[in-house]
């Protein structure tokens, strides 16, 4: 039989709702932005946020149903990302779902934003195990192995800030509009690889650190601006992105080698990023290896993906009672 998933995401600036069927078909999706908001203070401001999702959020609900052309009564499940996330936003969608599933009588699902752009994935292809899965996003960088359907082993993590922090942080030293990440590529593609900057980590481990790289843009920025000089900003956002990029592609290289496996996939905001998606080709040319990454639509936040993890819960009937809370922080392994 199949099943439909009424998905709810707010954990941060985009307010989506989704019906899924299957875990793997998205019958409709709704997603409203609060980007233009934010980019004028240069970042997400976390009572703006959770405001404007009470806002909207009745009318996504609206406007996903209508897409879907279907009721709730017809949904199987009502699922919510419950962390990680900025608590006010999170609260939003959770008390939403938690009334729905109250209302009209279905089981709530809890799910792990992280976990959902992974399965995301499974929106493009059924994600086979084991494979090795890169996490690339606003607020984590994390590399795991996943041997099963919700089975995780983190081989490393950042050690400080996640690479999509220092793309938005580099951005904004540069004056480029928020979110970083596009801006940064959009102006990467004009420039060219010049400036020397720290490659993050040495060790050969899984870990990664972000801080170092950014705060030597930070501080080559400023220098040049007390010396009245230009910075090339095109080269300079080549520069950063490669070197940010190319870290990734070693930590991913040294986990094919290692593990043997044949298998990549890419989540989260950052895997938008050409660049990155060029070099992960390469790569697993290089080993054999498939690779997946979601459309751009997929890869930054949407609800659609948290349909598509809430699935093999709703399965294995993994359910949350009324009392479910939210979580700022969030540990996929446990
Ligand atoms: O996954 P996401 O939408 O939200 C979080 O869960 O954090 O990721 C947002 C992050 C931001 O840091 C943004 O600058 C980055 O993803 N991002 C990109 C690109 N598109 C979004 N970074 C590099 N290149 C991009 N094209
Ligand atoms: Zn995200």
């Amino acid at each position: 039989m199949d099943v439909y998933i009424l998905a709810i995401e707010s954990s941060c600036d985009e307010t989506s709702m989704a019906v899924v069927k299957n875990g793997c078909e998205v019958i409709s999706l709704s997603i409203t932005t609060q980007m233009d908001t934010h980019a004028k203070f240069g970042g997400v401001v976390p009572e703006i946020a959770s405001r404007m999702h009470t806002e909207v959020i009745t009318l996504v609900l609206e406007d996903c149903l209508e897409k879907a052309n279907m009721k709730i009564e017809e949904m199987d499940a009502i699922a919510v990302t419950n962390k990680p996330g900025l608590t006010g936003s999170l609260m939003v969608g959770v008390e939403a779902a938690k009334t729905l599933a109250f209302l009209y009588n279905k089981p709530l699902i809890a799910v792990n934003h992280l976990i959902g752009h992974i399965y995301a994935n499974n929106l493009e292809s059924k994600m086979e195990y084991p494979l090795l899965a890169l996490i690339v996003s606003g607020g984590h960088t994390e590399l795991l192995i996943m041997e099963d359907d919700y089975k995780f082993k983190r081989l490393g993590e950042t050690q400080d800030d996640a690479i999509g922090e220092a793309f938005d942080k580099v951005a904004r030293v540069m004056g480029l509009s928020y979110p970083g990440g596009p801006s940064i590529e959009a102006l990467a593609k004009t420039g060219k690889h010049t400036y020397e900057l720290p490659k993050p980590v040495k060790e050969q481990d899984y870990n990664f650190s972000y801080s170092g790289l950014k705060s030597a843009v930070i501080n080559l920025v400023n220098k040049e601006k007390k010396q009245k000089k230009e910075i090339n900003k095109a080269d300079l956002a080549c520069s950063f992105q490669e070197v940010a990029i190319d870290e990734l592609v070693r930590k991913v290289e040294l986990a094919l080698k290692n593990t043997n496996i044949k298998k990549l996939v890419v989540a989260g905001g950052v895997s938008a990023n050409k660049y990155l998606k060029a070099k992960m080709e390469e790569l697993c040319k290089k080993y054999q290896a498939s690779l997946l990454i979601p459309r751009m639509l997929y890869c930054t936040d949407n609800a659609a993906m948290i349909g598509a993890a809430a699935y093999p819960k709703y399965l294995r009937k993994e359910f949350s009672d009324y009392s479910l809370d939210v979580s700022s922080s969030a540990d996929i392994c446990s």
